[in-house]
Order: structure tokens, then sequence, then C-alpha cells
């Protein structure tokens, strides 16, 4: 996985907690702590980074991975600006990933692997399938909060299907809350 996506993981705990608190996860979790954002680092690194978060923060894994990406939204765009520049709303940005948005990060960063985010549009709703060999749709779930919070907008992710229990794929309905 790209440094840049564990220097979002330090200015959520950062944020969230304290600078402290981001040292204490890092001691815990015996990673090395220090990233630089176009440098590749083993996924086994960002979980024991999410399983150390998680003890610290009394919280579920799965919470600490949507709340990595809800709050970490706003800092991964921070990096990288232009890519989502000009898209006026979060459907937008969801059914741009895989045409425009990851492609794009390919650019900046030649070795990541972005996963594949498939959009059907049924009315204001998007259904929106994840395909990564990560299993990260926790984090791919807070992203889209993050989306929607960056357009002022609360919205609801709800799990139609998902790997880790057992089914083919992970599919997610992505609305705004009523
Ligand atoms: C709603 C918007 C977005 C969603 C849902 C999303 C989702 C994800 C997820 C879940 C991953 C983890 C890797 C995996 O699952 O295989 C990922 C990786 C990544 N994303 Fe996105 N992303 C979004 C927007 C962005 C934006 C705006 C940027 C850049 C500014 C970005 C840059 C990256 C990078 C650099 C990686 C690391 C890939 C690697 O290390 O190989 N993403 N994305």
């Amino acid at each position: 996985m790209k440094g840049v996506i564990f220097n979002v993981v330090e200015d959520v705990v950062t944020e969230a907690l304290s600078a402290d608190a981001w040292d204490d996860v890092v001691e815990r979790s015996g990673a090395t702590g220090a990233y630089t954002s176009l440098g590749s680092y083993p996924d086994a690194e960002l979980g024991k980074l999410v399983v150390a978060i998680s003890e610290a923060a009394d919280m579920p894994m799965p919470d600490v991975l949507r709340l990595a990406g809800k709050v970490g939204f706003k800092h991964l765009v921070g990096r990288a600006p232009h890519l989502v520049e000009g898209m006026s709303d979060w459907q937008t940005v969801i059914a741009s990933l895989d045409d425009i948005i990851h492609p794009e990060v390919k650019k900046i960063y030649p070795d990541a692997e972005a996963p594949g985010f498939a959009v059907e549009r049924n009315g204001d709703e998007l259904m929106v399938t994840y395909t990564s060999s990560r299993g990260l749709c926790g984090l791919a779930d807070g992203l889209m909060l993050g989306n929607g919070t960056w357009f002022d907008v609360e919205l609801e992710v709800e799990h139609v299907s998902c790997v880790h229990t057992g089914d083919e794929a992970c599919v997610m309905r992505v609305s705004e809350m009523a």
C-alpha cells in the first residue's frame, strides 16, 4: 500500500485523538511509523496499525477503517486536490473513481494498485461494487462518507453484500440521509 495512505491514517489519528496517540499506536503496533508518500509498504503493516488503533481507541476494527476513511477523505484530497477539481457532487466523485480518479492516482504513484468501483445509478442512489484483493470495504465505506461531508451532504452506506460474510462481491448502496 502506498505511503500516502499511511500518511492519511496518521493525519486521522492525530486529528481524532492526538499526536501522542499516534506515537502510542506506532509503538503498540511494532510498525516503523515513518512513511514517505511515494514509498510502498506491506499491507500487513497497515493491518497492524489498524489493530493498534482499535485497541487504543477501544473501537472495533471495521469502525476504525470507516473512521479512517470518513475523516481521512479531506486529508487524501488535500494531498492531490486537482483530482476532484471541477467535480460538483458526491455522485460524480464516486462515478469517476475507475475512469478518472484512480487512473490519475496511478500517474502520481505508478505502482499503486487501486481498487475497482463499478457504479450503477438507481434513482438518487448509487449501487457501488467494490473489488480488491485487500478487502478494505470498510475503508471504502468511510471514504464515501467523507466524500459526502466534502460536499456538505450526510450519506448513508448500506453493505448489501460483502466478501467478509461469504458473498462473492462487496456491493454498497449509497444514498443521502433522509
Ligand atoms: C470516494 C472516493 C474514494 C474511495 C471510495 C476510494 C477508495 C479507496 C480504497 C478502499 C483504497 C484501498 C486499497 C484497496 O481497497 O485495494 C484506495 C486506495 C488508494 N486511493 Fe482511493 N478512494 C477514493 C478517492 C481517492 C482520491 C480522491 C485519491 C487521491 C487524491 C485516492 C488515492 C488513493 C491511493 C493513493 C490509494 C493507494 C493505492 C495503493 O497503495 O496501491 N483515492 N482508495
